[in-house]
């Protein structure tokens, strides 16, 4: 496909990613106008990077030579008229206050060639409140000002200066507007190449969308302290490649420190909201097991039990305390190998562990030593947190209650589920193809502890206080019958080592 309209002609299309076909770059020198100013200088910066010749228009031509300079040798300085008359692509990025006048003063020098306008119509200092002119928006005004044998374009009024002088990636899209398509994808491409991403947002009266979100961003960016908030467009182009698979890990900050009779729900809930979290169908809530304990009164003073005459001897075997050994032996089904420092049992629930899972680590032992329980019922407290995060949020959600897990064949802990609800423990792949077609014959996977050992990158061991991650993007089959943590165990009959 090609045209040529003025000096630029388009004779080239290509693929850009999710945002369909865009067209080619033409090459020759680009205008600045503006271009010693905060928007100008990024701008010429990043179109210097991308190998582009650049003319900054000033109105001050010792001003313009000294901000290319700046830049070095494909970077020239010229007046606003010169700059325009030597570039076919003109980019306008002056306060709203010289628009009119910078535009009249390069009319004649722009006929044929396109402008791009950035100009967000702000009159200081109410700058956080939308203002846009009687004509619509400052592009339309351009066009008006320009002529119909100017192609006006709108395009970065979201993109912060700072952003955009970095060099680095921008984490934000560019919305272009137009009258003239070819000129918008021209424009998105010359983005592209800098590397922008932009959407071809409508015709050119929409720039006042553009324009005015710049005040919503600017509040924004008040109220929550954020550097330069920018705009995303999400979804997904029809036929559009499907992105790569990611995932992401967050452990939500500011909850308190636990204890018993706390409203787990309504304390992660608010947490949540603090730190602008919102909980998203399918995320998958993990729960440190010490926080769920806590808040279910699991935790005994040592100087309340009194050791059997069994934890007295398996005591001596281990070497530990045997008010210790009482609550394992209290919390297990039987004790499996007990030998100095170590007691490995296999718990109530069935989970084979060290200890029966009972802890001292984060848990207030200043007055008298405290040790920590499992929760009686690790599914069931999974079911009740699931209930009440599903009823505040209105999403569907997994939750996982895990903890710290030894292995037996392996080094160093990993965290692993202990109580699930709302997701199946195993992902059964069996009966899938493989790349080539050959039917997968035994691979189960164990999701349930592969989350939350992911989660317990965030979630800590230590002092962080961090006890609840929220994973999202994880692949799992939802459970809606709630089987629990049993398809996790490794069936007696099944455990070769016995
Ligand atoms: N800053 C941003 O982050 C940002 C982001 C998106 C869009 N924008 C838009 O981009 C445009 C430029 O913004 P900016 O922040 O780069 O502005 P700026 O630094 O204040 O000014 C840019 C340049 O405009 C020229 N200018 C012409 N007449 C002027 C006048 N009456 N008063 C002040 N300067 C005048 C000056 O260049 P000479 O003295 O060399 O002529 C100045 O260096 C604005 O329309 C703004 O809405 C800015």
């Amino acid at each position: 496909m090609g045209a040529a309209i003025g000096g630029v002609g388009l004779a080239h299309w290509h693929e850009q990613g999710d945002q369909g076909l865009v067209a080619d770059i033409p090459s020759g020198p680009i205008a600045v106008l503006g271009g010693t100013g905060a928007l100008g200088a990024a701008l010429a910066a990043r179109l210097n990077a991308a190998g582009c010749e650049v003319w900054i228009g000033s109105r001050d031509l010792d001003k313009a030579r000294a901000a290319a300079m700046q830049h070095g040798p494909a970077v020239r300085g010229a007046s606003l008229a010169e700059a325009a008359a030597s570039c076919d692509i003109i980019f306008l990025t002056v306060p709203y206050a010289a628009h009119a006048d910078t535009l009249s003063q390069i009319r004649e020098a722009a006929q044929g060639k396109i402008v791009v306008d950035t100009t967000v119509p702000l009159r200081p200092p109410k700058v956080g409140r939308v203002q846009l002119p009687a004509a619509g928006c400052a592009a339309l005004e351009a066009a008006e000002i320009l002529g119909k044998a100017v192609r006006v374009v709108s395009a970065l009024q979201n993109i912060g200066a700072e952003k955009l002088g970095s060099g680095k990636a921008v984490d934000a899209d560019v919305l272009v507007t137009g009258d003239d398509g070819e000129a918008v994808e021209l424009v998105r491409s010359l983005l592209g190449r800098l590397g922008l991403s932009s959407w071809h947002a409508g015709p050119l009266a929409n720039a006042a969308a553009a324009e005015a979100l710049t005040s919503v961003l600017i509040q924004i960016n008040r109220r929550y302290k954020i550097d330069q908030a920018g705009v995303r467009i999400t979804g997904r182009a029809k036929d559009a490649p499907a992105p790569p698979r990611s995932l992401s890990v967050t452990a939500v900050p500011g909850l308190p420190m636990f204890k018993e009779g706390d409203d787990l729900g309504s304390a992660i809930t608010q947490a949540l909201v603090d730190c602008g979290l919102t909980l998203q169908d399918g995320d998958v809530v993990v729960i440190a097991q010490k926080a769920v304990s806590k808040v279910e009164g699991r935790t005994v003073p040592l100087s309340t039990v009194a050791p059997s005459d069994t934890a007295l001897a398996a005591a001596a075997k281990a070497e530990k305390d045997p008010a210790v050994v009482e609550l394992v032996l209290r919390e297990s089904q039987e004790l499996m190998r007990v030998v100095p420092g170590v007691i490995i049992s296999r718990h109530r629930t069935g989970h084979v562990l060290a200890n029966s899972g009972i802890d001292a680590s984060n848990v207030d032992s200043r007055e008298t030593p405290t040790v920590l329980l499992w929760p009686s019922d690790p599914d069931l407290s999974a079911r009740a947190l699931r209930a009440g995060l599903e009823a505040k949020s209105g999403v569907r959600l997994a939750v996982i209650i895990s903890d710290s897990l030894g292995r037996a064949w392996r080094m160093g802990t990993v965290g692993a589920a202990i109580g699930v609800a709302g997701l199946q423990a195993l992902r059964d792949r069996r009966g899938e193809s493989d790349l080539f077609g050959r039917e997968l014959q035994a691979t189960v996977i164990g999701v349930a502890d592969e989350i939350a050992a992911a989660a317990s990158l965030v979630i800590g061991e230590g002092a962080e206080g961090t006890p609840v991650a929220v994973v999202r993007g994880a692949a799992y089959d939802p459970d809606p019958a709630d089987g629990g943590i049993g398809a996790l165990l490794r069936p007696l009959e099944r455990d070769l080592f016995r």
